[in-house]
């Protein structure tokens, strides 16, 4: 069996409502989420043991040690499914980490995908997804890889359709958000689900009215702990062409949608001039 290679998309949240809390203290979310055709890569290969090297541009963030999500992935497979054999996992860690555009998320969903196709295994999906949401609460989206309603506190997945034509254009200013420092900063209240109709998928028009009537509520609380991010949303939305823009997950990475990959180059470019240390990435969401 040669090297299985995985790319672990960007998650983006093109609107995210917190609904309620649960006694545990976890927040029940109603989110419209897409993955994007960029990412990290996991390669796997064979070995009696499970290791992990990583390079990249952000490589130096990822601690490697056994709290790493892709060493727990992979150990909660070997469990799950009774194997014996190892891996040696190998990610080029591209996306910022500590971001809201899932991260470690992916990069373990991806690990569990990559793991599966290298020991030849096809567990139960409920005991996959299970083992997913130990791992983290937007894992099980994660290894669906496709535009999808997120609901519970992420383990609720309903597959949504293809999104209309855009492009898009994720921009993060280098700073790292902690997930639970933002939701314990958050003072608002709850907001209706509000899932998002099919209907509105059918066009670009009315997909980004439908859009811009929802938001992410956990954006207040981010530019609060880190103002930059109004920074950014101020730039993105100030961009020629930007048809929305909205913040990701619990930040920073913030996002800004295009009509065209030609006009959201162009506004690539443009941040880039203006903000040189932001790292900016553009291109499409993964259709089904
Ligand atoms: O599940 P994950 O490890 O990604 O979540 C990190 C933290 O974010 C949780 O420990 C919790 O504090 C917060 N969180 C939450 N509600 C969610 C997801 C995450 O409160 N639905």
């Amino acid at each position: 069996m040669t090297a299985i290679t995985v790319t672990a998309p960007a998650k983006v949240n093109l609107y995210l409502h917190v609904t309620g809390r649960r006694a545990d203290g976890y927040h029940l979310l109603e989110s419209l989420v897409a993955f994007t055709d960029f990412g990290d890569g996991i390669t796997a290969t064979p070995s009696d043991r499970l290791t992990l090297t990583v390079d990249g541009p952000f490589a130096d963030r990822i601690p490697t040690g056994p709290d790493n999500l892709i060493l727990q992935a992979a150990q909660g497979l070997r469990d799950l499914c009774d194997i014996q054999a190892g891996a040696h996992i190998h990610l080029d860690k591209r996306l910022p980490v500590a971001a809201g555009i899932g991260g470690g998320s992916a990069d373990a969903a991806a690990t569990l995908t990559a793991l599966c196709r290298l020991w030849q295994v096809d567990p139960d999906p409920a005991r996959l997804d299970a083992l997913a949401l130990g791992l983290g609460a937007d894992v099980p989206v994660c290894l669906r890889g496709q535009p999808a309603h997120m609901a519970g506190v992420g383990e609720e997945i309903t597959l949504a359709p293809d999104l209309p034509d855009l492009a898009v254009l994720l921009v993060n200013p280098g700073v790292a958000l902690s997930t639970p420092a933002v939701f314990k900063a958050r003072n608002s209240g709850f907001s209706p689900p509000d899932r998002l109709p099919d209907r509105a998928f059918a066009d670009r028009d009315g997909f980004l009215s439908g859009l811009a009537a929802r938001g992410n509520d956990l954006m207040a609380a981010a530019t609060r702990i880190a103002p930059v991010v109004g920074t950014v949303m101020k730039a993105l939305d100030a961009l020629g062409g930007c048809r929305l823009a909205r913040m990701s997950g619990s930040g920073a990475t913030c996002f800004a949608l295009f009509d065209s990959s030609q006009v959201a180059t162009q506004a690539a470019a443009v941040l880039a001039q203006d903000h040189p240390g932001w790292w900016c990435a553009t291109g499409r969401f993964k259709k089904m």
